[in-house]
């Protein structure tokens, strides 16, 4: 969603601006800006579309300001066009805001300003800010005032930073439920919605709190939710410049899907050690705590959500405790039967997902226990849960998750074998799952290896307007990811099903040569899933089965064999490919696909 960059400092901000913005391409726009602060008065130059776009009409030579801030817009309220891009300013200039996150109150606003006399340029909701702060500044003259006046007028969600001819060395910084990391680099001061479009600069990182303020010039100072002045601790984050490097590879994605193997050994690195007890740093929870559990409940979004159902596989296999798997945004307004007998895991990449972070404060008031999964340091969610686990699979760039969704699944995995050791100790059935975890790293080597042939199946599909994934058990879970990935990447619609449950509807859209990609990764139900795929051949359907069984079919690709508990892990990696090299066939933009945003910071 929306990004946010802001400098202070001793060089030229627009070079700055301009790189951070194009680090956070990745999290999706629709129109980009920046505001320089140039000889005591505010430039803005914003346009539609790419990041290009702008760089194409900055006149870098008129900018060469100390002071900025800058933006890129995924539209929430009104289109996408270039009045309604940000910075926003009020009619006298005095005010320039980015903003990420929603006014909830702001029609209210808008009125009572219009009454007022006020102006408005766009149909957004941020415009409300410069323009509020103007109504305050008018009456004490007092910038910070306004800033504070302002802040305590607007309802929802907020990263907004605001610069001002009137105090001209400074940005004002603000935080409410949206996600802002302050930056002290060598050269100067650095503010963005996201770490990577900063670390270049800095390791050294400064988390606002919801409802915490700065005031950043030369020195930055922070604010409590009452502006009280408070002191903060930087916290160091050792990510390395390769991580968010493209490193030679075509794609973020092609990269990430890459890096899977090495994400995975780093997800479980003192997680899991052979033959010892599952342990995760900064909490334990006890046998009379688990014991007195009566149902568990893994909530999330997307492929997040996938990785939470392989989390209920293994937990029920192994716990025989029911576990429950829901979407965000349909748990949060349900009114769930959660109590303190419940368990609640929260699973969330970027930790700023606004359905999960809202599903985990229900399910907190609701007394359960909360336990966040995520992969970004001190994202939003990890400060509300009770407890956090982080995934380590290193920055994600590409919109669409590989190496996440694959930690995600090893940390659920190697959390439901800790539940199993602490209720019942560890067993040698838990004990080889360890040993087969493990092991999954050189697995996932050898199914990388095989690129090329899922390139040349990619090049088959590339005509295609449906596709079915099916499998049972596990294998459908993994179907469902796999046609996530197909669909979001390249605009190819799919469906996945229950092997079992086609013919109850949806065989009716069999056709001949439409594809079924089937998954077969567990013995037990191998003959099942292979009579479903038989009946949508004998109807004229094209098939490719995705297999660690030995199976004949004229299009397979084999994988190795292992646990049906950890199968996501491989089996998903064809899938990954076959959606990249389908969407690259149709030359599209495999790390930005149209309309999706990394991070969904609204719901
Ligand atoms: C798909 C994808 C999304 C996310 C979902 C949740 O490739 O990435 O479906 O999984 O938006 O995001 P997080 O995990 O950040 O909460």
């Amino acid at each position: 969603m929306c990004g946010i960059v802001g400098y202070v400092g001793k060089k030229r901000a627009i070079d700055k601006l301009v790189l951070g913005l194009k680090t956070l391409e990745y999290r999706g726009y629709d129109s980009a800006g920046v505001a320089v602060m140039q000889d005591n008065h505010v430039i803005v130059v914003k346009d539609k579309g790419r990041i290009n776009n702008l760089e194409a009409i900055l006149d870098y030579d008129a900018l060469n300001g100390n002071v900025g801030i800058a933006h890129t817009r995924w539209a929430t309220h009104g289109i996408p066009s270039l009045k309604n891009a940000h910075p926003h300013e009020d009619q006298n200039k005095h005010f320039t805001v980015v903003h990420n996150g929603i006014i909830e109150n702001y029609m209210e606003l808008k009125d009572f300003l219009i009454k007022e006399g006020f102006k408005f340029e766009s149909q957004t909701d941020t415009e409300v800010i410069p323009v509020l702060m103007e109504y305050y500044y008018q009456k004490d003259k007092d910038v910070v005032k306004a800033f504070k006046h302002t802040l305590d007028d607007l309802k929802g969600s907020y990263a907004i930073l605001v610069i001002t001819p009137l105090i001209s060395n400074t940005i004002l910084v603000a935080k409410k439920n949206s996600p802002l990391v302050i930056g002290e680099g060598s050269d100067g001061i650095y503010i963005a919605s996201d770490i990577p479009a900063i670390i270049k600069y800095t390791k050294d990182f400064y988390f606002l709190s919801d409802g915490e303020k700065a005031i950043i010039d030369d020195k930055i100072r922070f604010y409590d939710e009452h502006f009280e002045e408070i002191k903060k601790q930087s916290k160091t984050i050792n990510w390395e410049m390769d991580a968010i490097d493209k490193n030679g590879f075509k794609d973020y994605m092609l990269k990430e899907i890459y890096e899977q193997p090495a994400s995975l050994k780093n997800t479980l690195n003192g997680i899991i050690v052979n033959n010892k007890p599952v342990q995760f740093v900064g909490f334990s929870l006890n046998k009379k705590y688990l014991e007195s559990l009566k149902q568990i409940y893994i909530v999330a979004c997307g492929t997040a959500m996938h990785a939470g159902l392989v989390g209920k596989y293994a937990m029920e296999k192994m716990l025989r405790i029911p576990v429950n798997v829901e979407v965000a945004s349909e748990f949060r307004y349900r009114d769930p039967i959660v109590d303190k007998n419940t368990l609640c895991i929260f699973i969330s990449q970027s930790g700023e997902t606004a359905d999960t972070i809202a599903a985990l404060k229900l399910a907190k008031e609701k007394g359960a226990k909360t336990i966040a999964i995520s992969n970004v340091f001190e994202s939003s969610i990890t400060r509300e849960a009770d407890h956090t686990i982080y995934t380590h699979a290193g920055p994600e760039i590409a919109v669409a998750s590989t190496k996440a969704y694959i930690s995600q699944v090893g940390i659920i995995v190697a959390f439901a074998i800790y539940l199993c050791d602490t209720l019942f100790g560890s067993n040698k059935d838990t004990n080889y799952l360890k040993e087969e975890l493990l092991h999954l790293p050189d697995l996932m080597e050898e199914v990388i290896k095989n690129e090329d042939n899922y390139h040349e199946l990619a090049k088959k599909m590339i005509n295609v307007h449906d596709l079915f994934y099916i499998g049972r058990g596990c294998d459908y879970y993994i179907a469902m990811e796999g046609s996530l990935k197909l669909k979001e990447i390249s605009y190819i619609h799919s469906e996945a099903y229950p092997a079992g449950e086609l013919k109850h509807g949806p065989i009716a859209l069999i056709d001949k040569g439409t594809f079924v990609l089937g998954i077969i990764t567990d013995s037990k139900i191998a003959d099942k899933t292979l009579s479903n795929l038989e009946e949508v051949k004998s109807r004229g359907a094209n098939i490719v089965l995705i297999t660690n069984q030995n199976i004949r079919e004229e299009q397979v690709i084999s994988i190795p064999d292992i646990n049906p508990i950890l199968s996501p892990i491989l089996a998903i990696i064809p899938l990954q490919f076959i959606a990249y090299y389908v969407a690259k066939e149709k030359d599209l933009d495999v790390d930005k696909p149209r309309n999706l945003a990394k991070s969904v910071t609204v719901e």
